[in-house]
């Protein structure tokens, strides 16, 4: 059944494939584009990952002048302000992010300090605060996972008064992303199994949460399709380029399905695992997703059902009663979850990674004032959140 009104945006050009980094140097002249700041890790560089970027401008027009390699983990407003006073000293007209969740989120924040012409990014905090059109942004992420190189978000952390700053804005959009094989081939199997099984829940939660749309729904469909088709052999078998590949792009879809959706519950509690017992993100999607889908299963049971086909294929769907196949749906993702541990050590309990039951109180507490608790297809109370937790330790 279609929404009686959705709204469904996503701007950004995809270039992707085998050389679309080598489409970089053209595209930033289409932009008006001419002197690049590149905000990175010092992983990406140690994996020889910016040399291939590097290389990919020779024979071009474009000079580097300006690259801030020290994004760390998490981002923050100090990183941020240094990343501008590099832009601006180096006359940068445009950025080019390489990296994860947290570089490309750092190079959200760059921008919109200098495109806003702010010395203070806090004025912009919230929704749709942004009113200048950002610079160009490129993103060529290196993980297969947050999806960030096509959604509307960037988190920065305050670290002085330990607050994350949300900022959601259309603005916020990348001109480009760039998925090309050669970015995630060095992705450690643990880390592309947690990037994955996160790609995976922002797809199962952009396709049942309250905000669901047909467009989002195609991209969640496709983007369930990629995962359960080439994960875990990727996680077994990290120097597949074509799986590395399809994961790429399973990423970047669940990415602009959940950016226009929204996703559910299991964001809201591994958001406060996160931020009570430092679990990484794609961790924790991995532990709660299957319980998260049990307790919504009254209000789901159909969708879920629909869901086994790009999980497990039209054999496997065609030879499952209609009755079992929302059940069946969890338990792919339980045995996934299984294999994925088998395989690289991902955790499949809060216990195992590392949770104590002391701390579900205040686990329980965060999540229930998260905002990613409000497209949850069922009202989820502070009770329900405890025993969801108690199912997952
Ligand atoms: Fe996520």
């Amino acid at each position: 059944m279609l929404p009686e009104y959705y709204e469904f945006y996503n701007p950004v050009k995809i270039n992707a494939g085998e050389q679309a980094l080598e489409t970089m140097a053209y595209e930033l002249g289409l932009m008006g584009a001419k002197n690049p700041i590149i905000i990175t890790d010092k992983g990406i560089v140690a994996a020889g990952l910016l040399k291939i970027v590097l290389n990919s401008f020779a024979d071009s027009e474009i000079k580097i002048n300006a690259i801030f390699e020290e994004t760390p983990p998490d981002s923050s407003l100090e990183v941020v302000n240094q990343i501008v006073s590099l832009f601006y000293k180096n006359s940068c007209d445009s950025i080019i992010a390489i990296g994860g969740g947290s570089v490309i989120d750092t190079a959200k924040g760059v921008n919109i300090v200098v495109s806003e012409g702010t010395n203070d990014i806090r004025l912009f905090m919230g929704a749709d605060r942004l009113k200048t059109p950002q610079k160009p942004l490129i993103v060529v992420p290196t993980t297969a996972g947050t999806g960030s190189e096509v959604t509307l978000v960037a988190v920065i952390s305050d670290v002085q008064n330990n607050v994350k700053l949300p900022f959601t804005s259309n603005l916020l959009l990348p001109r480009l992303a760039i998925l090309d094989p050669r970015m995630t081939m060095s992705l450690p199997a643990k880390i592309t199994a947690a990037t994955g099984m996160d790609a995976l829940t922002h797809a199962v939660e952009a396709y049942t949460c309250l905000q669901k749309n047909p467009l989002s729904d195609a991209h969640a469909w496709m983007a369930i399709k990629l995962i359960s088709e080439n994960l875990l052999a990727t996680v077994k078998n990290g120097s597949n380029k074509q799986t590395r590949f399809a994961l790429a792009n399973a990423s970047m879809m669940a990415g602009a399905a959940f950016s226009n959706s929204m996703v559910g519950a299991v964001h809201a509690i591994g958001h406060a695992c996160g931020a009570v017992a430092h679990v990484p993100h794609g961790v924790a999607m991995s532990i709660l997703l299957p319980y998260v889908m049990e307790f919504n299963f009254d209000k789901l049971e159909q969708l879920y059902a629909e869901l086994l086909l790009p999980l497990v294929g039209a054999e496997k769907y065609a030879k499952t009663f209609s009755s079992q196949r929302a059940r069946a749906s969890i338990a792919y993702i339980r045995d996934l979850k299984a294999q994925l541990y088998e395989a690289a050590a991902l955790p499949v309990t809060l216990s195992q990674a590392g949770i104590k039951k002391e701390q579900f109180e205040m686990i329980s507490n965060k999540a229930i004032d998260d905002g990613a608790i409000l497209p949850n297809p069922k009202e989820v109370t502070k009770q329900d959140i405890l025993q969801i937790l108690e199912n997952a330790f």
